[in-house]
Formats: C-alpha cells, structure tokens, sequence
C-alpha cells in the first residue's frame, strides 16, 4: 500500500470507506477487507458504525500501529463542553486509546471556527488524536483552519470524482500543505455506465473501478477513499498501484467534469462552494 505523506503523517493513499454501512455490513465485510490489506478505514460519528469496526480491528489480532483510524467530530459536538467528551466516546467505541485522523465533518455550525480547532488541538495534546484535518471546507475556511490551529491539518476531506472538477481547491489545498481525500469516487455508481470510461478501462483490461481509482491516486497529494458491500469487489479496488494511466487519459477522465456533478449538497452543513465549473 502506498502512502501519501504530509508533514508526520503517513496516510495510506486507499481507504476504506463506510458511510452508510449498517452493523450487520461491517461485521461481514470489514474482516474480509482486513485481510484483502486495508489498514485505512474512514468512518465518522454519526456514521454510528464505529463500535463495530473497532471490534472488527480488534478481532483481527493485527497490532493497532498497522491501521490508520479516520474518524469525524459530528456537528453537533463542535462546542467546548461536548467536543473532548465526543472524542473519548469514539475511542471507547474504537476500543483504542488513540485516533489516527479526527476531522471536523462538516464546517456549518454556530459554534465559532476557533472553538472547534480548539476543540481538535485540544484532543492531540491529549494524546488521544495523531492528526487533525477538516472535511468539506472551502477555500476561504480551509485558510482561516489553518491559520487558527497551532498543530498543522494534514487533509481536507470532499466530494471528488470524474464529473467534479476540483481543480481550485485542490491547488488551494496542496498550497496550504495539506492532502487532498476524495470522497464519492464513484459518483453514487454514475462512473459504471459511462462509456467514455468502459473504453479506457477495456484498454488497460482493468475495471472502471480501478481507473477511476487510480486517477484519484496518480494526482500529487490524493487520498482516495472506496467503499464496496460485495467483499469479491475488494481486492481489485486495492489493485490500483500496479499500472499507471498515459496522461492523455488522466486528462481525458479529467474533462468528464460537468457544471453540475455536485452530488453531496445537504443544507444548513454545506459551505459556499469554490467554482467547480466543467
Ligand atoms: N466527509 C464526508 O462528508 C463524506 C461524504 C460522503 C462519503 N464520505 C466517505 O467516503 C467514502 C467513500 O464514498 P462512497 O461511500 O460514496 O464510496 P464510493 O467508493 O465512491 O462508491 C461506492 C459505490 O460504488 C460501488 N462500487 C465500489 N466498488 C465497486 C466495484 N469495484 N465495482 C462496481 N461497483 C463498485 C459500491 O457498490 P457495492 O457496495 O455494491 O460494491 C457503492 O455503491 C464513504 O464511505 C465515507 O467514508 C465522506
């Protein structure tokens, strides 16, 4: 596995993502993602899953220093008195008395910015969090985070893929000196029916889960986070460091972007978004 390097931290340049996955999922596919060799998994507060990847890392007898943990502050633990507290909670659910990666989710919220990078420099000098970083900020906040925290953000977190062009933030971001990790790599599943992507995949006998994997990952600085159900689907979306895509078609996969290819919006978290345009 490779890693992505910024500052002390090295993040593993693949995650497992598991938003939106039930009890039921984790304990079936979690173990069996273990094994195929992810050691960076995402998850999140209000995901409510951490307990059952905590017993999956657990179970899985490999010493805690080989995972790299990713978890998020939810909104509503932004302020002073419930930020540490909801930190310890997910350690206790982690069963780990440290969090690779703590971000903040989401970056509306009537708590002021400098209470919630308070909030996350706090918990590293605990000794309870290695890295800090942010999710879903824009290019004006991202600036105002790094110019609050004392301990340096390692990544933002946010929607990006074929049909998103990122291409601001990304450079504001790498600028800043911070990874870039992808979400939404998959575009919900609109990348499996494209055609322009079926005939670069079918070039490189690969699956377009893999070029759009490995696109994420050839870009300088990107972290790509994948998230599968079908445990036969996970090696593969691991299978991205032995190949590399011709520049023409990381450019050709780059001009899918379309004005609007936004897929996570929700109102009352999202910020004003920088330009995305096609
Ligand atoms: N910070 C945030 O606000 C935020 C927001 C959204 C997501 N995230 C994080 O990012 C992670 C990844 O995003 P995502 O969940 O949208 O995942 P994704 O990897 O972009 O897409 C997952 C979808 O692709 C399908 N898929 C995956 N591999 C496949 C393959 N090889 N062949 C065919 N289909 C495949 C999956 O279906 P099957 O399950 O059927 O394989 C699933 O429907 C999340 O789980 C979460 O950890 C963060």
């Amino acid at each position: 596995m490779h890693d992505v390097h910024v500052g002390h931290a090295a993040i593993p340049a693949v995650g497992f993502g598991t938003y939106g996955m039930s009890a039921a999922d984790i304990y079936r596919v979690m173990p069996a993602a273990i094994d195929a060799g992810y050691r960076h998994i995402d998850t999140a507060q209000i995901y409510r899953n951490e307990g059952e990847i905590g017993d999956c890392v657990v179970d899985s007898g490999i010493p805690r220093n080989e995972f790299f943990l990713t978890t998020k502050v939810w909104v509503s633990n932004y302020a002073e008195r419930n930020f540490e507290a909801s930190v310890d909670e997910s350690l206790r659910k982690l069963k780990t008395d440290y969090i690779d990666l703590l971000l903040l989710h989401w970056p509306a919220s009537d708590v002021p910015l400098a209470e919630q990078i308070a909030g996350l420099n706090t918990v590293v000098r605990a000794g309870k969090v290695r890295h800090i970083g942010i999710s879903n900020f824009n290019r004006a906040l991202m600036t105002e985070a790094v110019r609050l925290s004392a301990v340096p953000l390692v990544t933002n977190q946010f929607e990006y893929h074929p049909y998103l062009n990122q291409s601001l933030l990304i450079e504001s971001t790498r600028e800043a000196g911070l990874s870039v990790t992808g979400y939404c790599g998959m575009a919900i599943g609109r990348v499996f029916s494209d055609p322009r992507l079926g005939e670069i995949a079918a070039r490189y006998e690969k699956t377009i889960a893999q070029i759009v994997l490995r696109w994420l990952v050839q870009q300088r600085g990107i972290v790509a986070l994948s998230r599968t159900t079908q445990i036969e689907r996970l090696e593969q979306n691991l299978a991205v460091f032995d190949f590399e895509l011709e520049s023409a078609d990381m450019a050709a996969i780059h001009a899918l972007a379309t004005a609007d290819g936004r897929i996570v919006d929700p109102p009352g978290l999202a910020p004003q978004w920088d330009r995305t345009e096609a």
